[in-house]
């Protein structure tokens, strides 16, 4: 029980008035809750600040595109990138999806490799497919060691020259295991491939910094870090997106449009076409300030010590089967012996605890540990030992009604 003992909360509850007392929400690395000031920060976005972007010459709008290129500010200086690497989109969905078609379907030339692992989500599986389809490419994915973390060894031995790509959770949505991601990068490096990084489960979670990870793309979801939903945050390396044809055309993203020839705005203007998420951005602005203030390293620390905590309460339940690596960020994903996971999140609502059962966008994660589905439980700022409480008691209750 020592760890129990020694987990302090972080104490900012109060900050998010959806999650009433009482309730425990334990579905964070889905779609984290809005604490008070992102709110704020959309209801003067759309009650006193509107206007649309870079196109108007009125004073209103001219300090709404201050206030949206100051957000892209604050994002470069969030994950260490510079303001003209950051390119806004709707989430790590279309990031990728993004990478997929302007770099790689660019690119790479039949006969190439792709290389992911066993543990991606579906948004970091099925763009590469689609492009490698087109184009003739081969992917392959790297196993997992048994604890559940991307085998790095496993990587160096089996990448080659002919693979150009790599693309690898930071943070397993699933198991919680955390890449080395700068190894992940070195090994990328060492045959000459680039390497995006899948952040959306590990910017809620721990401090970022791009260069020092010497990654070539990182792309994360705003929703998850607290902000608003339809937006999110692809960051590039500038020579990569200097050399990278448009996404999407429309209005914004251009430098000239004739019938004879159009040319484009540089990066990250040329990713970014037509009416932006403007107050969506002004949100993300205020997340990134939330989550700042509180400091990501005690972030790190305090989503740490509840997944201990957390692994050793329900270790004591004999038909829990606990899945990943004991030292995961912040989330925990288990099996209760007998029961499907779908029931156990039902039956764990009626006791106003909120987890997340299925295969979690990860299927070939589920085929890997053999089990159609797993719950999973996810903490973020506002947990505390009283959900992991609730969550094991909940449990109990699961196991007593199954007998
Ligand atoms: C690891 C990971 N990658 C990608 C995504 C996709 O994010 P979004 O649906 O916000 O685009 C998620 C969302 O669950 C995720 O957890």
């Amino acid at each position: 029980m020592s760890v129990l003992a020694d987990t302090k909360p972080l104490d900012v509850l109060a900050d998010f008035p959806a999650i009433p007392a009482g309730w425990h929400y334990l579905d964070s690395a889905v779609s984290a809750q809005k604490p008070r000031p992102v709110i704020d920060a959309i209801e003067q976005g759309y009650a006193q600040d509107y206007a649309a972007v870079h196109r108007g010459v009125y004073q209103r709008s001219a300090d709404m595109t201050l206030a949206y290129e100051a957000a892209r500010r604050r994002v470069a200086d969030f994950i260490g990138g510079s303001e003209r690497e950051i390119v806004f989109v709707r989430g790590a969905t279309e990031a990728i999806n993004l990478v997929a078609h302007s770099w790689a379907g660019e690119q790479l030339k039949p006969g190439d490799r792709i290389l992911l692992s066993q543990l991606e989500h579906h948004s970091n599986i099925v763009p590469w497919q689609l492009v490698a389809e087109k184009i003739g490419v081969e992917i392959d994915a790297i196993p997992l060691t048994d604890d559940g973390k991307i085998d790095l060894d496993a990587m160096a031995a089996m990448i080659t020259p002919a693979h150009k790509l790599v693309a690898l959770a930071h943070v397993s949505n699933v198991l919680g295991s955390v890449l080395d991601a700068k190894r992940a990068a070195d090994i990328a490096h060492s045959v000459g491939a680039k390497i995006l990084l899948d952040g959306c489960q590990a910017v809620p979670r721990m401090p970022v910094d791009v260069r020092a990870l010497d990654c070539d793309f990182y792309v994360f979801s705003g929703h998850k870090l607290y902000g608003p939903t339809g937006i999110g945050v692809l960051w590039g390396r500038y020579d990569l997106l200097d050399a990278m044809p448009p996404y999407q055309g429309g209005g914004s993203m251009i430098d000239r449009v004739s019938f004879a020839k159009t040319t484009y705005a540089p990066a990250p203007g040329r990713f970014e076409a037509g009416t932006p998420h403007i107050v969506g951005v002004v949100g993300l602005h205020a997340a990134i300030d939330y989550v700042e203030r509180i400091g990501l390293e005690r972030i790190h620390a305090h989503e740490t010590a509840l997944v201990t905590a957390t692994r050793e309460r329900l270790s004591q339940i004999n038909s829990v089967r606990l899945f990943g690596p004991a030292d995961s960020a912040g989330i925990v994903s288990f099996a209760v012996e007998g029961v499907h996971p779908h029931d156990v999140a039902t039956i764990l609502d009626e006791s106003q605890v909120a987890i997340r059962a299925g295969h979690h966008c990860a299927q070939p994660l589920m085929e890997a540990l053999g089990v159609p589905a797993t719950a999973r439980a996810s903490f973020g700022v506002y947990s505390s030992l009283a959900d992991v409480e609730a969550l094991a008691a909940g449990i109990e209750r699961v196991t007593r009604i199954f007998g």
